[in-house]
């Protein structure tokens, strides 16, 4: 028993330092046994499996994006990473610590920010919820003042340590969540949805934000989120989800390409116009004189804008990139058509 333990304790040792897998999961499951009211007194018992199988490793130092549509697993996955979650089969470790089953250690070593909800006391002054957070991390005094200080800056919170959070606007509230996440230095950072409902001013604040915190304090970070912005300017590499599978890990260049995803052009013309030729664009809808313009994502868009003014009256343009659930859509669509073909190939053969 006593060298069981002392292989765990060595384990958890090397996991903690220099391994090159800080996140590691192998073969994660979640299932859900969710009671359904189906009539008087009757119930339907249901199991979901939020996360199913999914294995990733992220080393030390990453920015990486988890992506999906809505119900994919996603949350479900963050919970179980900070130890909220038991999973219910396979293999998972947080700098080499086993998040449910010491989930307070755990604390110490990572930061959480679930832009959904809160983790600062409502009624209290900003600053008060961080006095609290001092106290349940047992931050020494110096490191907090230290830390306080530069998130305060670098989170643009000064003018609001003394309002109560919840008179903070959503934006206001989230820079606050975040500096609550990092105030006792933590060497990963969950963020589930931290750009949700922001403003265009505040999201890259908040990019601005966690590009320096990775870069220069080399924090780990796992950034959910719906927003492609957020993943395209902060992350290198990203993983998508769907139905609790893991249905891609790999760069987001790779990913346009896997999903084939396109990006559209509003044309604004001076007068109605037959549909526009300008091969690989198509049009894809018309009113009046303003024309859609399907064309890869790959391609540039200034090389068709100026293909096109120079053939055609323009008054206005602009360019829309391809929705995340699109893309993410199209993939999986082809990902169980890939699957159909293998079946019907496999039913040829036998
Ligand atoms: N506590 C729970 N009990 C039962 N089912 C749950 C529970 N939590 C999540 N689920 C189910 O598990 C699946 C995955 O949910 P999850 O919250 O992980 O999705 P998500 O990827 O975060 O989605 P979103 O983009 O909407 O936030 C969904 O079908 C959801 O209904
Ligand atoms: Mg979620």
């Amino acid at each position: 028993m006593e060298d069981e333990e002392a292989m765990e304790a060595m384990e958890a040792m090397e996991g903690a330092e220099d391994t090159e897998a800080f996140i590691e999961l192998d073969g994660v499951e979640k299932v859900f046994d969710v009671r359904k009211k189906t009539g008087f007194l009757k119930r339907e018992r249901r199991r979901v499996r939020a996360v199913d199988s999914i294995s990733f490793s992220v080393a030390r130092g990453e920015m990486v994006g988890y992506i999906g549509p809505n119900g994919a697993g996603k949350s479900t996955t963050i919970k179980m990473l900070t130890g909220i979650l038991t999973p219910s089969g396979g293999r998972l470790r947080v700098a080499g610590i086993d998040p449910s089953r010491e989930r307070t250690r755990l604390a110490h070593r990572i930061g959480v920010v679930f832009g959904q909800r809160t983790t600062l006391w409502w009624d209290l002054p900003l600053l008060d919820s961080y006095k609290l957070m001092r106290r349940m991390y047992r931050i020494p005094d110096t490191r907090y003042r230290h830390n306080l200080d530069r998130l305060v800056e670098l989170l643009d919170l000064s003018a609001l340590l003394d309002v109560p959070v919840r008179q903070l606007s959503l934006g206001q509230r989230m820079r606050g969540d975040i500096a609550a996440a990092l105030l006792h230095d933590p060497e990963v950072l969950y963020l589930d949805e931290p750009t949700i409902g922001l403003d265009v001013i505040s999201k890259a604040k908040v990019r601005d934000f966690l590009r320096e915190l990775n870069t220069e304090r080399g924090t780990t970070v796992l950034l959910t989120t719906h927003d492609l912005q957020d993943i395209e300017q902060l992350c290198s590499r990203v993983m998508v989800i769907d139905h609790g599978r893991l249905m891609y890990d790999g760069p987001l260049a790779g990913l346009h390409e896997v999903g084939e995803s396109e990006r559209t052009l509003v044309v604004d013309l001076e007068r109605e116009l037959p549909p526009i030729e300008a091969a690989p664009a198509r049009v894809v809808r018309v009113e009046g004189p303003r024309q859609w313009l399907a064309f890869p994502a790959a391609e540039s868009a200034a090389v068709l804008v100026a293909r096109i003014a120079a053939e055609y009256p323009l008054v206005d343009l602009s360019v829309r990139e391809p929705d995340i659930e699109a893309v993410i859509a199209k993939m999986y669509a082809e990902q169980a058509e890939k699957a159909d073909r293998a079946e019907q190939a496999g039913k040829a053969i036998s």
